[in-house]
């Protein structure tokens, strides 16, 4: 490993567990004090046995889809100097449920976390980011993002979300020092499946079954959290507003 984050803040969301754990131990491994945020106590005690590196791991516990949730994480962001780096990859997923049987419980609930608490967090950091005239945001969607295959309503309509939240924020600070991009995995074997994963109608299921079946392969989470480093760092300083697939190639098929 390099210091490529040497003397970095990040925050990373949804880090005790499968993509964002792999995202904080590595981006800690690369010399950055690491905020690392989830609403899983239990597994965020766990990462603490994992952080002996260069940089340092400080765990918040809450849920982000409240204001005390948001408020500790730039709060432990800020008692380090303010953020330099934001990674929004809390998610949850939606049963596979379509606009036909979606319930208002997962659509608000999806949305919450998914879309409304990335919304948050880079309202927060944008201001520090701005005035040190540096700052990179990285948003983790997903192939439910580019397509209309990959899940349920909600998901999908919260990935799209995050798509365009990322594209806009992406023009406008630009051009101000601040680089937003977004990753958008296919499938990665992390804890996801418990919850939300499981199709609750047969039909919907079955249908997905044509799709799922080009998929090529199944990632692990510290193939995605390259990418997401990578785009974080200085050696990705022309690359803003940018989707990228890490698929293996499902996308494409
Ligand atoms: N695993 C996949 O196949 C896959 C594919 C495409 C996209 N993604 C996306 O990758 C991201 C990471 O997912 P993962 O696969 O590592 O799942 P995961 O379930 O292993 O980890 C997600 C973490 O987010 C946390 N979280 C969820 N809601 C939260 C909340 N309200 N407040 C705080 N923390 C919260 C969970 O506690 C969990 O630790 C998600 O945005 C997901 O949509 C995953």
């Amino acid at each position: 490993m390099s210091d490529r984050l040497d003397g970095r803040v990040a925050i990373v969301t949804g880090a005790a567990s499968g993509i964002g754990r792999a995202i904080a131990l590595r981006m800690a491994a690369e010399g950055a004090v690491v905020i690392a945020a989830d609403r899983n106590v239990e597994r965020l005690e766990g990462l603490k046995g994992e952080d002996t590196m260069p940089g340092q791991v400080v765990h918040v516990a809450g849920d982000l889809t409240t204001t005390d949730g948001i408020d500790a994480v730039v709060m432990a962001a800020g008692a380090h100097g303010g953020a330099d780096i934001l990674v929004n990859n809390a998610g949850v997923m939606d049963w596979f449920l379509p606009a036909g049987d979606v319930d208002d419980a997962t659509w608000e609930t999806v949305m919450a976390v998914n879309v409304t608490a990335p919304m948050r967090l880079m309202r927060a950091v944008l201001p520090g980011m701005l005035a040190q005239g540096r700052g990179a945001i990285v948003n983790v969607a997903s192939v439910a993002g580019i397509t209309g295959a990959a899940a349920g309503l909600a998901y999908t309509a919260s990935k799209h979300a995050l798509v365009g939240m990322t594209r806009n924020t992406a023009y406008f600070y630009g051009p101000q020092g601040v680089r937003t991009n977004v990753v958008c995995p296919g499938g990665v074997e992390t804890h996801i499946a418990e919850g939300g994963a499981v199709p609750r109608l047969p039909w919907t299921y079955e249908r997905l079954q044509a799709n799922f079946g080009r998929a090529q392969r199944t990632a692990q989470p510290d193939e995605i959290a390259s990418l997401v480093l990578w785009l974080a760092g200085d050696e990705a300083v022309n690359v803003n507003g940018a989707v990228i697939a890490s698929d293996g190639g499902w996308s494409a098929a």
